[in-house]
């Protein structure tokens, strides 16, 4: 099938990190543009919620698979379903994550595992399973949610830049080696973006908050709907052109 520049119509798409926040807005955006989407992430009970919400709109054009994605084996596990429901996957969006934002020698060994467990192997194991089928229909679109602190060094970020840091650097590789497979690999890196997580962050350490707002010289954080915008732009097969990018929606926290 011939693919149309500027819709997903006929295409398949899985979101990790589905269920909430930034992820669930890029599901959203991704239905919008006519993709089958499977949302996944190890909340099942927030997966069930979004699923009901949004099937209102796109009916069984979304469908949702709990998976710790950390894991190899859940990220197989997703695999398997995607395939039995909608066939293979054109598109993968590696949104799971979340950070344990606190000074490095305040993190114990076990946040540390967490937090590249979250951000970093969630992203490996969900490429490596969903690339094969690319490979083999000569297209696809990864795009990952980086974040902008691994470039403009955000105060309490050391050890989520380490997991988000890997993630950038395993762009630019994976869009090297896929370039001749019709594949393109892009990160988006949001700043501090309005979310839940966001919300608790501005109760729980205000003074944090504020130093997260300082380095933006827009003076505001992202909203999700300008994050999933660019996500889904780079999901479209009209940026055929765009790979191993990391692009920052940032209200210009970082610059270059
Ligand atoms: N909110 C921000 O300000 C901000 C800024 C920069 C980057 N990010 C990144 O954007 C993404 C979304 O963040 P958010 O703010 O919407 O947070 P969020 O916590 O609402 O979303 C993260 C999702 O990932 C899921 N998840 C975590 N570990 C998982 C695992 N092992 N397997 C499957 N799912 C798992 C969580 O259950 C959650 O639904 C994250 O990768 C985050 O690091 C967020």
């Amino acid at each position: 099938m011939k693919k149309k520049q500027t819709s997903l119509e006929g295409q398949v798409a899985v979101v990790s990190g589905g269920a909430h926040g930034i992820g669930l807005g890029i599901v959203e955006r991704l239905l919008q543009l006519g993709a089958k989407v499977v949302a996944s992430d190890i909340d099942r009970d927030g997966l069930a919620v979004s699923r009901e919400r949004l099937a209102k709109s796109f009916g069984t054009s979304i469908a949702v698979q709990a998976a710790d994605l950390s894991k190899e084996r859940g990220a197989q596990a997703l695999h398997r379903a995607v395939a039995k429901r909608f066939g293979p996957a054109q598109i993968l969006v590696n949104c799971a994550g979340g950070g344990v934002i606190r000074p490095f020698l305040e993190h114990t060994p076990e946040t540390l595992k967490a937090t590249i467990d979250r951000n970093l192997w969630t992203v490996i194991w969900c490429s490596r399973v969903f690339l094969p089928d690319m490979i083999g229909a000569k297209y696809g679109r990864i795009v990952n949610i980086g974040a902008d602190s691994v470039r403009n060094g955000l105060p309490a970020h050391a050890g989520y830049n380490a997991a988000k840091g890997g993630m950038h650097g395993l762009t630019t590789g994976l869009a090297r080696e896929f370039a001749l497979n019709g594949i393109t690999v892009n990160t988006v890196a949001p700043c501090a973006v309005n979310t839940e997580v966001w919300a608790k962050v501005k109760k729980s350490n205000p003074r944090l908050a504020q130093a997260f707002v300082d380095v933006i010289p827009m003076g505001r954080v992202g909203e999700i709907e300008e994050v999933a915008s660019m996500v889904g732009y780079l999901a479209l097969p009209e940026a055929a052109f765009v790979t191993g990018q990391v692009i920052s929606v940032n209200g210009g926290s970082a610059m270059l």
